[in-house]
């Protein structure tokens, strides 16, 4: 098995500009714009992590609560919160920011899981996470159960299967 990495190693920030071209006809940032730059951001977070090529495997839900305007800047911060097998999932925080008015708003969080590959697109074995500070021990800890609920949302997993589930609602061998 690879080396344990911490996770702070994979931690990647990006920022973009929204311009004209990335707008819909509200002059808000499209959302199709948005899901293409946090794919980036946390593909990168995972080759980090892995030191190998990655695939987009899943995106959990994300919400477009807050428009984010033209002319906005657009942070983004990933981070591996988990190595499993082959698989890593990676959060990924969304902040726009007003330059001339001041502000700075959260707009956007998702969970992305990447598949190392290699170089015949193989899933491949990755490092083991080490989190450090109180929000990646978190992190750390609840990903279990969110592999669990992703897997069995794509029909990978039995739902009797999903130990971490079962333990959460309280569902014992009995039922
Ligand atoms: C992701 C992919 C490599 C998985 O290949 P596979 O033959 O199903 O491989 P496996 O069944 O061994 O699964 C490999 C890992 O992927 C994970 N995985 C597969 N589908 C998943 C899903 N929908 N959500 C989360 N994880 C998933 C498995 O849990 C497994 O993780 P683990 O090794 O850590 O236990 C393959 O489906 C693929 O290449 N998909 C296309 C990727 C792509 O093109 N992405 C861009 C889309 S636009």
């Amino acid at each position: 098995m690879p080396q344990p990495k911490y996770a702070r190693e994979s931690l990647t920030t990006m920022t973009e500009m929204v311009l004209p071209n990335d707008t819909n006809t509200l002059n808000n940032l499209m959302g199709g714009r948005l899901l293409h730059w946090m794919d980036i951001c946390a593909a990168i977070a995972a080759q980090k992590h892995s030191n190998r090529i990655v695939v987009t495997a899943s995106v959990d839900n994300v919400s477009f609560s807050v428009p984010i305007k033209l002319g906005n800047i657009v942070t983004m911060q990933a981070k591996v919160t988990r190595g499993f097998n082959s698989s890593m999932e990676v959060n990924i925080e969304v902040w726009a920011e007003d330059i001339p008015a001041g502000t700075r708003v959260s707009t956007n969080r998702a969970f992305y899981t990447f598949v190392a590959v290699d170089q015949n697109g193989r899933p491949i074995e990755v490092p083991p996470v080490i989190p450090e500070t109180d929000a990646e021990k978190d992190l750390y800890t609840s990903a279990l159960r969110r592999r669990q609920l992703r897997l069995v949302l794509a029909g990978r997993m039995k739902p009797q299967e999903a130990k971490e589930l079962r333990a959460l609602f309280g569902v014992t061998d009995e039922g």
